[in-house]
C-alpha cells in the first residue's frame, strides 16, 4: 500500500510517499529554520502562515521525486497531535481536501508515536522495546509495546533536553535551533571542565523522570561556579560540559528502566537522537542494543508518519472528517487519538 505522508507540526513542512510502512518512494523536508533565525524561535503564526505557501510545492516535489502518478497513492497518514496548532491544522486541511478529491481514506496519526516508528523504517524492531523520545518538546522513556501502544515510564518534569540545549545555544548567541550547533562545538571542548551538576529527583515520585530547568539554568547563570580552575573557559567547553550532564540524565534513567523492565532493546527518536555523545555512549552501552533512525530521519519528517499510518490502514482503522488536531497530549499510556 503506497501512503502519503503529512508532518507540520512546527517548522518543518514535509511530505512523503512511503509503500508498505518501509519503502521510501519519494520524500521532502522543508525546514523553516531561515524564517525563524531571525527570531531565535519558532513563531507559531508565521510558521503556519509559512505552511500553507509551502505544503502544495512539497507536495509536487514529493510526486515528481517518486515517479509516482496520483492514482498510485492509496491512503493519507497525517500528523494530528502534539504541536503547533495552526501549523497541524494546515497539514490535517491539506490531507483531507486529497483525501476527498481522490476518494482514499485517511488516518490522523500521533506524532510522538511517529518518532518512536521512525527506526522501523530502515530495520525491523521487534515489540516489546524500551523507546526514548528525545526532542525539542519532549524526553519521554518508555516501552512501546505495538506500534499504537507506548507507555510512559517518565519524563522531563521541566524542560525537554532539546529546549535546554537550544536554550543554552540562545544564551551564547549561537543561534537557532541550538542543538545541533552545540553538538558541533562540543566535538572540541573538553567534557569536564565545567563539572555542571546532574539533577537529583526523588526516586520514589520520580523513578524514571529527568529535569533539564536546573542545569540550563547552571550553564546560563552560573557557569563559573562549576568551572574546574584550570581548563579554559571557552565555548566549546561550556558545550561539551553541557551536553555531557544533559545526556547521562537520559542514559543513567534509560539502564534504569532498562534493569527494571528486563528489556535491552532501545530505540531512540527525535531531534536530539542525533546527537553525537548521546549516539557514542547508548552505542558503546553493554547493557543496551540500541537503534537510531539515520540522521535525516530523527527530526521531524513525513516518512515517520506515513510507515506508522500504514500500520493503522492495514489494521483497518481511518479518521472520519471530524478529525481534530490537539497542540498538547498529556498521556501517552494509550493511544489518545478521538
Ligand atoms: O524532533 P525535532 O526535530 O522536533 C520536535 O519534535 O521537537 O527536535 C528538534 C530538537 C531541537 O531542540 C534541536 O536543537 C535538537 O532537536 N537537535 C539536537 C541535535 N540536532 C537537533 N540536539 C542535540 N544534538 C543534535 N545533534
Ligand atoms: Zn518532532
Amino acid at each position: 500500500m503506497i501512503v502519503l505522508g503529512i508532518e507540520s507540526s512546527c517548522d518543518e513542512c514535509s511530505i512523503a510517499l512511503v509503500e508498505d510502512g518501509k519503502r521510501i518512494l519519494g520524500h521532502v523536508i522543508h525546514s523553516q529554520v531561515e524564517i525563524h533565525k531571525s527570531y531565535e524561535g519558532v513563531v507559531p503564526e508565521i510558521a503556519s502562515r509559512a505552511h500553507l505557501q509551502t505544503i502544495a510545492p512539497v507536495f509536487d516535489e514529493t510526486l515528481k521525486q517518486s515517479g509516482l502518478k496520483l492514482e498510485h497513492i492509496e491512503a493519507c497518514a497525517v500528523s494530528v497531535q502534539p504541536g503547533l496548532s495552526g501549523s497541524l491544522q494546515v497539514g490535517l486541511s491539506f490531507a483531507k481536501g486529497f483525501s476527498w478529491a481522490r476518494g482514499i481514506p485517511y488516518i490522523g496519526v500521533d506524532h510522538i508515536l511517529g518518532h518512536l516508528y521512525a527506526a522501523q523504517l530502515e530495520v525491523s524492531i521487534d515489540y516489546p522495546h524500551l523507546a526514548l523520545l528525545a526532542s525539542g518538546g519532549h524526553s519521554i522513556i518508555g516501552i512501546c509495546h505495538s506500534f499504537e501502544r507506548f507507555e510512559v515510564l517518565g519524563a522531563s518534569i521541566d524542560d525537554a533536553i532539546g529546549e535546554a540545549f537550544d536554550k543554552v545555544a540562545k544564551h551564547h548567541g549561537l543561534g537557532y535551533p541550538g542543538g545541533k550547533l552545540i553538538d558541533e562545538l562540543a566535538r572540541q571542548g573538553k567534557p569536564l571542565a565545567f563539572k555542571f551538576p546532574l539533577s537529583r529527583l526523588d526516586p520514589t515520585k520520580h523513578r524514571f523522570d529527568v529535569s533539564y530547568s536546573g542545569l540550563k539554568n547552571a550553564v546560563i547563570n552560573q557557569s563559573d561556579k562549576f568551572w574546574d580552575g584550570r581548563s579554559e573557559k571557552n565555548l566549546p567547553n561550556i558545550a561539551a560540559s553541557f551536553e555531557k550532564v544533559a545526556v547521562d540524565m537520559l542514559y543513567k534513567q534509560v539502564l534504569k528502566a532498562a534493569e527494571q523492565t528486563g528489556l535491552s532493546v532501545l530505540v531512540a527518536g527525535g531531534g536530539v537522537a542525533a546527537n553525537t555523545y548521546l549516539r557514542t555512549l547508548m552505542n558503546e552501552s553493554k547493557h543496551l542494543q540500541t537503534y537510531y533512525p539515520s540522521l535525516q530521519l530523527c527530526g521531524d519528517n513525513a516518512a515517520m508518519i506515513a510507515g506508522l499510518g500504514y500500520h493503522f490502514l492495514k489494521a483497518g482503522q481511518h479518521s472520519t472528517w471530524e478529525q481534530s488536531v490537539k497542540s498538547r497530549v498529556k498521556d501517552f499510556r494509550h493511544l489518545p487519538l478521538s
